[in-house]
């Protein structure tokens, strides 16, 4: 018998499938019974996370209940479950409807496999070998249909389309755009995008994914792999902080191409296009040796001698005019041994929070508490200075489905964008969120109503001297209402950089004697500091100054490196293992697909490196030793530990707001990290915004 895990009271009712009993929740689809009982039935248009659509006739059953036999096969996606239902999938009237079914698609379908990026993986290809009728008796002409320009990531071939609609429902139901639709009717019907116009939303590459012919295929790809010579890496994204499950292809040193992996909890089944095509960014521009900066120049040297100037440099500075800064892109492990680095050199200016972020203290004050799942409970929502849509994409993804509820509440204060789901914009300003505290707003109704709201601040609404206090006075806000309540904690704070809580949580941050970000690039710019390290740290737009050494430790020839005295080579997310903290405090482990390339090094070797150089004991030899001293000093960062919610975020004192200014941390979506600026297909997308097609 079967169980089917849900939250709400389940009404079970008993059903027959081929003859075996079976028990199974009222209201299942019909193919949805089949498939938790392990039958197997063939399917192109119907997918769980869409809505049904029942027009490709695949999924046809027989089924039979108190009257009797249907007269006619029923589609098993758009026909429930009811007491007593019999349902046989392998009558004969079944296999002469799905051989028909077939025939009818094959009939105008080119049969390109030989030369069909789809083929090896092509639902139709499968379905026809295991459900078709072997031979066609159509010998007419077949339909032929314009292909489409979707833009530079989506390759069109609709020759091969067989209507199933998944593309279409996509673009309205999870990216919100509305942007490909179907055109004229039986014979003449053609799918394509609005106006003509390429696709602009930024999940739009999941429509491969659902193709289940090569109508759609992946533009970047095309001809360069078939699936079975791929060695297939199952990890995690590091493009923005939700921490997606992907999967990285790769075919000997390079990776070939990105797909997402099923977690419910985090991205469902779906990834962004940065996630999907920023791979061609690993081979270009990369710092495959070290370099150090001879007469105005950087020129190729030896690790020794790198090793040994940084060490020079080092222990010829005073510890109070050394400071680092890690990046977007660091996994914790590297950032944990440069906090030792710099603990055991004597200084305390470190920062991770490099768009100068003033967030701090306990976790639960600067995480995404409600989990992106617990969005699903939520019944209202607002939104403090963030741009959700370019921060975490499939986040708002989730919040257009929410939007649908009926009666279902957003607000947002801070910034006017186009989110693909309708909002009621409170203002820019950060005083709104003083005058909801004062009732002194007409939210305030809705907020009054709302039983599980969930507040959701941007890292552009903590920036700058009052952050701390804007957060206090959010945090107020919080338990005024019912965002934070006895079952419910809807207080999230959302973070943009892979790397970021991951950093915080191991104390990344200057105690109160270190330089915070803004404070060391002031130091820098006014000559005030000796030696800036800088681990990934690629979005701080600083000019060289010859005062200060430079030494940058990283992969990409980016914004660091261009004012580097001493560059280290090192290993990109994807080619070394590396713990990572997602938005939510989920910690999980990107898992190495390829090598590092020439000389490049993994990053936290590399300062093990620079401190055995300098005869400074750090604590660990090798990779298991930093874990396992990692896990004593912050068992925060486990992954092994069960994930767990967090206390609420207690309330603190604060004050009236000061001149505080809401700001934007991410300008370019498609440029947002060193990988996305090197990568020939962001830059592509890119150009089409700039073009005036899109945002
Ligand atoms: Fe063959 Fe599938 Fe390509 Fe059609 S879509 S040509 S069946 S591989
Ligand atoms: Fe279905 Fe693909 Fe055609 Fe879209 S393009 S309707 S997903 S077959
Ligand atoms: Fe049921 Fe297409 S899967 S009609």
């Amino acid at each position: 018998l079967i169980n089917i895990k849900k939250k709400a009271i389940r009404i079970m009712v008993n059903i027959k499938i081929d003859d075996k009993d079976y028990e199974v929740e009222e209201g299942l689809a019909i193919i949805q019974a089949c498939e938790i009982a392990g039958v197997e039935v063939p399917r192109f248009c119907y997918h769980e996370k869409l809505s049904v659509a029942g027009n490709c006739r695949m999924c046809l059953v027989d089924v039979e209940d108190s009257r009797g036999l249907s007269p006619k096969p029923v589609a098993s996606c758009a026909m429930q479950v009811s007491e007593g239902l019999k349902i046989y999938t392998k009558s004969e009237r079944v296999k002469n409807a799905q051989e028909g079914a077939l025939e009818f698609l094959l009939m105008n379908h080119p049969l390109d496999c030989p030369i069909c990026d789809q083929g090896g993986e092509c639902d139709l290809q499968d379905q026809s070998m295991a459900f078709g009728y072997g031979s066609s008796r159509f010998d007419g002409d077949k339909r032929a249909v314009e292909s489409k320009d979707m833009g530079p990531f989506i390759k069109t071939e609709m020759t091969r389309c067989i209507h199933c609609t998944r593309c279409v429902r996509f673009s309205s139901e999870i990216s919100g755009n509305d942007e490909i639709g179907s055109i004229g009717r039986g014979h003449d019907m053609e799918i394509t995008t609005y106006l003509n116009q390429a696709v602009e939303s930024e999940l739009s590459g999941n429509v491969i994914d659902l193709c289940p012919v090569g109508a759609l295929t992946s533009k970047p790809y095309a001809f360069s792999a078939r699936p079975w010579e791929l060695n297939k890496t199952e990890t995690i994204d590091v493009m923005d902080a939700m921490g997606s499950n992907i999967r990285i292809d790769s075919k000997g040193l390079r990776v070939m191409r990105v797909l997402p992996r099923l977690n419910e909890d985090i991205n469902e089944e779906w990834i962004t296009d940065k996630t999907r095509f920023f791979w061609d960014g690993l081979t270009v521009q990369r710092i495959d040796k070290p370099y150090k900066r001879v007469n105005g120049i950087l020129k190729a040297t030896s690790w020794e001698d790198a090793l040994n100037l940084a060490k020079d440099k080092i222990s010829t500075s005073r510890p109070d005019r050394i400071a680092a800064l890690s990046g977007d892109l660091v996994d914790i492990e590297s950032v944990y041994a440069l906090k030792k680095l710099m603990k055991n050199i004597g200084s305390d200016n470190f920062d991770c929070r490099q768009e100068g972020s003033r967030i701090s203290g306990p976790p639960e004050r600067w995480l995404f508490n409600s989990t992106f799942n617990g969005v699903e409970d939520s019944d209202g929502c607002i939104i403090i200075g963030s741009d959700l849509r370019k921060e975490a994409p499939l986040l708002n993804s989730r919040l257009l489905r929410k939007s649908r509820d009926h009666d279902y509440k957003i607000g947002v204060i801070g910034f006017d964008y186009d989110l693909t789901f309708d909002f009621d914009f409170l203002g820019k300003n950060p005083s709104i969120v003083e005058d909801l505290l004062n009732e002194n707003n007409d939210f305030c109704d809705d907020l009054k109503l709302m039983k599980k709201p969930i507040m959701i601040i941007g890292q552009g609404a903590l920036i700058g001297n009052d952050a701390k206090n804007f957060l206090n006075i959010c945090i107020e806000l919080a338990h005024k209402f019912n965002f934070i309540n006895k079952n419910w904690n809807g207080f999230n704070v959302l973070h943009s950089a892979a790397s970021r809580a991951g950093a915080m949580s191991i104390g990344f941050f200057p105690s109160e004697d270190g330089m915070a970000t803004e404070e060391i690039i002031t130091s820098y710019n006014n000559k005030n500091i000796d030696i800036l390290y800088l681990l990934g740290a690629d979005e701080l737009n600083l000019e060289r100054n010859d005062d200060c050494f430079v030494i940058y430790q990283g992969h990409h020839g980016d914004k660091g490196a261009q004012i580097a005295d001493l560059v280290f080579p090192a290993a990109a997310f994807c080619e070394q293992n590396g713990l990572f903290m997602n938005t939510e405090g989920r910690v999980q482990e990107s898992i190495r697909s390829t090598f590092p390339l020439g000389e490049a090094k993994e990053n936290w070797e590399i300062i093990y490196l620079l401190a055995n150089e300098m005869n400074l004991d750090i604590g660990f030899r090798n990779l298991s030793e930093l874990r396992r001293r990692l896990f004593v000093d912050f068992p925060i960062v486990n992954p092994y530990i069960e994930f767990e919610p967090l206390p609420f975020p207690m309330k603190n004192q604060f004050k009236k707001l000061n001149g505080h200014k809401f700001k934007r941390v991410i300008d370019s979506y498609w440029k947002s990290n060193s990988i996305a600026r090197a990568s020939t297909n962001l830059s592509k997308r890119n150009a089409y915004i700039e073009k005036g097609n899109n945002r």
